[in-house]
């Protein structure tokens, strides 16, 4: 069975996104000229033997990463790489790798030569299911996270399953955590789809895989055409964020990202129910079949004043108050700029 490709409209340049059920993808990126691969060392060091055998070692750039690397100087020592190959500037930059080595080799491709050719592969859920769209690139800058960035979409995006086989399951489960902000976001229907697919997206299943990952692209997808420089709709995609972000940064990243998200989407929905927009009743239903069935680690201690004081300091927080994406009846999302500190604090410090 194929899953169909998407094609993203850009200000910039459209771009595809295609699901790929076997490897020749591989096989064909790497007969392509002038091209120079960079790989993420784990996943280089999982696949070597599999799909990724058909890379020419001497195109090769592999590349270690963390949060701490996310920053200029890495992406200096990949200019020096990519230049020793002495490429020309109708290069063709593949990145096989998640969200880390996504944001590097986006701003690599965004900035060498004024932008050059990039091809990119996401290899863990999050990068498949929700960053490999929408054209942000990202770096840190000293304490300051995703400071420093650009807008640059690669021309083609390839969504291969078979990577996330080798995910641990804290990784794997963070991109479910996005997985079902997008379901949640596109409506009862789709929620109710996510919640029978779950027991599948647990075992792994190929097609599940695609067929979802597919969905969330497009409910990304039709947030971010109309906005793609995030000053209006697309801010509605930090449902789940506003708490999610602050409580990453209060426990010192001690939670992936898509499993704080988790956590937002259940803070932001008992907000959503004190302000008299969700009924308790769809509280409990997405809460019970969604979010606690996708969220698989322990929670670290949250300590509330901490976290809504990263809270205020979040780059999107414009107002005086804090600002909120909520979940409201019929599956209507609502953001508020005037979340008071103390209501936040409440929120934080309630059982759930
Ligand atoms: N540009 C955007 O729009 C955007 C959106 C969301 C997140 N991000 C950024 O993405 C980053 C998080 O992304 P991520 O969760 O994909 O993180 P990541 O790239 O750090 O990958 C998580 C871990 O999994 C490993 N890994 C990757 N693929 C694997 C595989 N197939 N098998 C085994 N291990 C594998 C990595 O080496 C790493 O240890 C953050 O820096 C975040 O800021 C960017
Ligand atoms: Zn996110």
């Amino acid at each position: 069975m194929r899953v169909e490709p998407i094609i993203i409209k850009s200000n910039i340049k459209n771009y595809t996104a295609y699901f790929e059920g076997n490897d020749e993808f591989l096989k064909k990126l790497s007969q392509l000229e002038n091209s120079v691969f960079v790989v993420d060392e784990k996943v280089y060091n999982l696949h070597k033997d599999d799909c990724l055998k058909y890379i020419n070692q001497d195109r090769l750039i592999i590349l270690q990463i963390s949060e701490e690397r996310k920053n200029i100087d890495t992406v200096c020592e990949l200019y020096e790489k990519i230049m020793a190959f002495a490429p020309r500037k109708n290069l063709n930059l593949i990145s096989i790798g998640g969200g880390i080595t996504q944001d590097l080799t986006g701003f690599v491709a965004s900035s060498l030569y004024r932008g050059v050719n990039w091809i990119f592969v996401p290899t863990t859920l999050l990068a498949q299911v929700d960053s490999c769209i929408g054209a942000k690139t990202s770096l840190n800058f000293k304490h300051f996270k995703n400071l420093v960035g650009t807008f640059y979409p690669p021309t083609e995006i390839h969504i291969y399953p078979e990577f996330l086989k080798t995910l641990t399951r804290e990784d794997f489960y963070s991109g479910v955590g996005e997985m079902a902000k997008l379901h949640i976001m596109n409506g009862e229907e789709d929620t109710k789809i996510f919640i029978k697919s779950l027991p599948l997206i647990d075992k792994l299943d190929s097609i599940t895989l695609l067929e979802r990952t597919q969905n969330c692209l497009k409910i990304k997808k039709s947030y971010i055409e109309d906005d793609e420089f995030d000053t209006g709709k697309r801010n509605m995609l930090n449902y789940g964020h506003c708490f999610g972000h602050a409580i990453e940064s209060s426990t010192n990243f001690a939670i992936s990202h898509g499993q704080a998200v988790v956590v937002g989407m259940i803070l932001a929905n008992k907000e959503a129910v004190k302000q008299g927009i969700l009924s308790t009743e769809n509280e409990e239903f997405i809460r019970k079949n969604v979010l606690e069935p996708s969220l698989v680690v322990k929670v670290p201690a949250i300590n509330p004043e901490k976290t809504v004081e990263a809270m205020g300091q979040d780059k999107k927080n414009l107002g005086k108050g804090l600002a909120l994406v909520m979940l409201a009846n019929n599956y209507q999302m609502v953001k508020i700029t005037d979340l008071q500190k103390e209501e936040a604090i409440r929120i934080l410090e309630e059982k759930w």
